[in-house]
């Protein structure tokens, strides 16, 4: 099991609220996402925040773009010190292998460069509509390949994808994976949800959580709890 596996997902339109709550983390028992929300508000700025207070910073902008512009943002994106970037497995093989060289060129430590295969909100018909006459679960593991090939780090999948993926892919291919709630935790729009130790049993490596923790009366205390099933799994497999 990886170190300090929990990535909570900071899904605010503000920097207050965000800073707010991580005022209350601390980076030797979570790291942080970043995603559309947060950035669209706040900018490079907030992220370079987060930085320099030491934690693990996950930007998740889902990058898809020609392989020109994917890298220069990049360029950009590795400047901030972020942890963990993602960009669009449909984006193509050129486009990720050029992402992937583009940090390699760059030097020292870079950002992992993590792929996104199919959404999760896109079904057997949406896929159709698109032109992919194929299960998505098929596409999601024939772009994890393409990730593979392209020299990425690893993908976002669903702890339902990480056993078939993981089987698949090598060992040191990471597999980042949201959907993760407690039994008390309410599902909220996650259609099919996993418990994390469940979720690292299918051999997920990174668990994406947002309001478990976010919204708990006690942020702290919900990360706690987290942390504490994951570290008596991972006691009981020695
Ligand atoms: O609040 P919750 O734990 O559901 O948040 C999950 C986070 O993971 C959100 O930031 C969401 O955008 C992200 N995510 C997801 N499903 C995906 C990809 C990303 O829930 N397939």
């Amino acid at each position: 099991m990886k170190h300090n596996p929990i990535i909570v997902a900071l899904d605010f339109n503000s920097a207050e609220q965000a800073l707010s709550l991580v005022d209350r983390l601390s980076p030797s028992n979570c790291r942080l996402k970043v995603g559309k929300e947060l950035f669209s508000a706040c900018g490079p700025s907030l992220v370079r925040q987060l930085v320099d207070r030491n934690f693990d910073v996950f930007l998740d902008l889902k990058y898809h773009d020609i392989p020109n512009t994917v890298s220069r943002a990049l360029r950009v994106v590795a400047d901030l010190g972020v942890w963990m970037v993602n960009i669009h497995a449909s984006g193509g093989m050129a486009m990720m292998s050029q992402a992937r060289e583009t940090l390699d060129s760059l030097g020292g430590v870079r950002p992992l460069l993590v792929g996104v295969t199919v959404l999760t909100s896109l079904g057997r018909e949406d896929l159709q509509q698109l032109g992919t006459d194929i299960e998505p679960a098929e596409q999601v593991r024939r772009l994890a390949q393409l990730c593979a090939q392209a020299g990425l780090d690893g993908v976002v999948c669903s702890a339902a994808e990480a056993r078939q993926l993981r089987s698949e892919l090598p060992a040191e291919f990471c597999l980042v994976t949201p959907g993760i709630r407690r039994p008390q935790d309410a599902s909220g729009d996650q259609k099919r949800v996993f418990g994390p130790v469940e979720a690292i049993e299918n051999g997920s490596d990174y668990l994406v959580v947002g309001r478990p923790i976010t919204q708990a009366e006690s942020p702290p205390e919900a990360l706690q709890e987290f942390n504490s099933a994951l570290a008596g799994f991972a006691e009981s497999i020695g």
